[in-house]
């Protein structure tokens, strides 16, 4: 992976009684590359899994900030910075990556649920500097669960932040339809969650008639688990720079063939979700299986596939590496 960068944990910070808050400085003391709300890191845990991060609260360069659900599903992520990591510990981690920036100053409605806040948290905090109106729902089990409460419940000028409480009668089920009216001129909705909170947010705002275009989210977890099975077809990927072509077998992703050939890949999260190995398609028919990229992009005449996880419909495919 490129830009790796070392960084030192200058603290760690209970945001509500679930998620525990992580400030990471430069080990070297110089500023940390820039970033706009939306962009994540990939960080490299000592345990040696290597873990997607949303970066929130303001867009400095001085300091980063994550903040971690305690999951218990978790996969070892979580539960290692939640039990093992200390201040002054140093850790890798990549440059900021961005997929899910704001796309203009149009009025935004954010939709949060559970942990999904902390890309939505750093996008209100902008919004609130630069004058341009939002609009946050933040959608959380029990009140003592939600992180930033403090932050976000301070009167702000721009827009309105509303804490939701499913323990208080108000679930997405009871009220995501309430929150979201039919959308204003130029008006983008931007949600982040679990896969199921997203779905009934695109559901609730194709009914109002949001356009898909307009509706901009990022998933924590794959929406389907990534399997390959037996029943896939073996296809041709091609390198458009060689033309070096090589089956892909049903047991294997792309990336794994071309590592297998020694072709460099740009993997991260492997699971469809983070964006690090989209790669321009050619030709051939992409069978997409990544949540990163919206309907519209793997719709668009030029496409992108996830090397990790997609594969292909026609029976040749050729890749612009
Ligand atoms: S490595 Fe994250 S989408 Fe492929």
């Amino acid at each position: 992976m490129n830009d790796v960068l070392n960084v030192v944990v200058d603290g760690l910070f209970r945001q509500g009684d679930k998620n525990l808050a992580v400030r990471l400085v430069a080990a070297n003391g110089e500023p940390l590359p820039d970033w706009q709300p939306g962009a994540h890191i990939d960080v490299h845990l000592p345990c040696g899994l290597i873990r997607q991060y949303s970066l929130t609260g303001e867009s400095t360069t001085e300091s980063y900030l994550i903040c971690v659900a305690q999951e218990s599903a978790s996969r070892g992520g979580s539960r290692y910075i939640h039990q093992t990591l200390r201040p002054g510990q140093t850790l890798m981690i990549s440059a900021p990556r961005n997929l899910f920036a704001l796309r203009d100053d149009s009025p935004v409605l954010l939709l949060a649920a559970g942990i999904g806040i902390t890309p939505l948290y750093a996008m209100l905090l902008q919004r609130e500097a630069t004058g341009a109106p939002f609009t946050l729902h933040y959608f959380v089990k029990r009140r003592k669960e939600a992180a930033f409460v403090r932050e976000l419940s301070r009167s702000l000028t721009h827009g309105v932040c509303l804490i939701h409480c499913s323990s208080e009668g108000k679930s997405p089920r009871q009220t995501l339809a309430a929150t979201i009216p039919a959308p204003g001129d130029g008006e983008r909705i931007y949600t982040c969650g679990p896969a199921g909170f997203m779905a009934a947010v695109r559901e609730v705002a194709a009914a109002r008639g949001w356009p898909e275009a307009q509706i901009h989210s990022e998933a924590f977890a794959p929406a389907t688990p990534i399997v390959t099975s037996q029943q896939e077809e073996t296809f041709t990927i091609t390198l458009a720079s060689s033309g070096e072509k090589w089956p892909v077998p049903a047991n294997k992703s792309i990336a794994q063939v071309l590592q297998d050939n020694g072709v460099a890949v740009p993997l991260s999260c492997e699971m469809g979700i983070c964006g690090a190995c989209l790669t321009p398609v050619l030709d051939g028919v992409v069978d997409h299986r990544d949540t990163v990229q919206s309907a519209a992009e793997k719709t668009a005449a030029t496409q992108h596939i996830a090397l990790c996880c997609s594969r292909s419909h026609s029976r040749d495919l050729v890749i612009d590496l």
